[in-house]
Formats: structure tokens, sequence, C-alpha cells
């Protein structure tokens, strides 16, 4: 039965769709083994039409790589506290997700993979990117790649949960605290992948406010060089969802943009967070 599963990439930067896996069912360990290392391999991996991914099964299949976050400032799901009801309303103009970033980074462990699950999608729009952050480090010259490998940022999640926004956060489909106090937290610019060794870019426009030692002014264009560095078309895949897709990412080689091209449509997702380690 395992032998039956494929692994398709679906751009030459990061991501692969799986045949032949029910997420739902219990994986045997060969079975894991191929999913798990197609996620090693390929950083964010898809499933499709996994319309028996109950609550109950999503956690149990997050469980397998790790133990799983409650989200500091997002109300989690009635009765799973673990899981990011991500919802946008017809009416609602903002959604969640809606620019670069990788998940969790304002925590001292950050987390090490989401696995995202589409309930309801809209009938165009709503595409999710994402960006490989090990492409992004090795395209950089030996200078700059020396020079960040000395460097730490500082991390929160005050900016993004704090009055600035709150707008994209607070909306009638979602419940969000806010955060202007959120601590801080140092996190290496270089950081190297725990599980294969390889090197990547760790900074995100969202959370990482300024590099430790420089002013936040100082610290601006350099940032700014690299958020726009990290994010070039070469080093992305794009994701269309069905009712039933799952994309498993590694938040610790990518980030991600849910698009947000739908009005006037609803969209729901369920997301249970893998936490991780902390970065060196
Ligand atoms: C997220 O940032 O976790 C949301 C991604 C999405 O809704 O596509």
């Amino acid at each position: 039965m395992t032998s039956a599963i494929q692994v398709k990439p679906i751009s030459g930067a990061l991501g692969a769709e799986i045949d032949g896996v029910d997420l739902a069912s219990d994986l045997s360990n060969e079975a894991f083994d191929q999913v798990h290392q197609a996620f090693l391999d390929h950083h964010v991996i898809f499933f499709r039409g996994q319309h028996g991914l109950t609550p109950e099964k999503h956690k149990a299949f997050g469980r397998h790589f790790g133990t799983l976050n409650v989200h500091p400032y997002v109300k989690g799901m009635e009765g799973h506290p673990e899981i990011l009801e991500i919802i946008k309303e017809p009416e609602e103009k903002t959604n969640f997700g809606g620019g670069w970033h990788t998940d969790m980074s304002f925590l001292e462990e950050p987390a090490l993979g989401s696995i995202l699950h589409a309930i309801e999608v809209p009938p165009f729009g709503g595409d999710t990117l994402w960006a490989n952050q090990h492409l992004a480090y090795e395209a950089l010259s030996d200078g700059l790649k020396e020079t960040l490998e000395g460097l730490t940022a500082i991390h929160s999640a005050k900016g993004e949960y704090g009055p600035k926004g709150q707008s994209a956060l607070n909306r009638q489909s979602m419940e969000a605290t806010a955060a202007p106090d959120a601590p801080e937290f140092e996190h290496p610019v270089v950081r190297t992948h725990p599980e294969t060794g390889r090197k990547g870019l760790y900074v995100n426009p969202a959370f990482t406010l300024r590099f430790k030692g420089w002013s936040r002014r100082e610290s601006r264009p350099l940032l700014n060089y690299l958020f726009e560095h990290s994010r070039q078309e070469p080093f992305t895949c794009r994701f269309r969802w069905e009712a039933g897709s799952v994309a498993f990412w590694d938040n610790r080689s990518t980030w991600h943009f849910a698009l947000n091209d739908y009005h006037g449509h609803r969209r729901h997702m369920r997301r249970v967070t893998v936490n991780g380690d902390r970065p060196f």
C-alpha cells in the first residue's frame, strides 16, 4: 500500500503534492517516513481530498511531529484550542496571514511546521504562496552571507498583534487579543535547519523588528533588502486550494503569504501548528 505514495514537485523552488496518503488513517511507519522525508526535501507538501480529516485526526497527524501550539493571541476552535480557524467571511475585507511571514517567529521556540486544512474555499482566488529561505540565503554574495552570519535579530508580535495589526485580526470571524507589550526574542539571522543541517535566512517582514545592537532605523535598509530579496519569484511556489486540500509547511525554512483576492466569497481553513525548538 505504501508503495502507492507518489511525490510530485509543483515548482523548481519548493513544494510537492503527495498522492496515495489518507491522513485520517493510521499511517504505517513506512508511510510516515516517506511523508517526513518529502517534508524535509520539499519544505511544503500538499495532499488533496482529505475530507475525512476531523479536528481529532488533524491534531493526531500533527502530533507525529511534535507537541501542538495553542496560539497566545488568537482564540482557537471551540473544544479544540490547538486548532486555529482561519476564516474570511464574504463581507470582510482583511484576511489572516495576508503578508509574507513565518509562523510564530515571535516565540522563544518558534513553530516547526503548520498543517492547514481547507474546509471551504472561494470559487476563485485565495491561493497561498511559499518562499524557500534556503534558496534565498544561498543566492546571497559570500560577503553578505558572512555579515549576516554574525547578526542576531529581534522578533516580536507587538507590531502585528498591536494596534496596527488589529484591523486584520479582530474581525467578526476571528478573535484576537491585542498584544502591544508582547515580549521580544532573539534569533540568529542565518539559521541552521535542525534536521537537515542546511542554512537559511530567518527574518520576516511580519515579526522581525531590528538587528540586536542596532536601532530600528539602522536596521530598516538591510532588513528591507532581505525582505525584497527573499520573496523573489524563483524562490516561490503557489498552491490552488480545493475543499479537502491540506498543506504542511516547514516554518524553519519557508515564508508564506495568503492571497486576499476573493472578496465577496467565504474561505474557511483549520490550522494545527507544531511546536519547534530554539533556532541556532
Ligand atoms: C497562515 O498564515 O497560516 C494562513 C495561510 C492561509 O490561510 O493560506
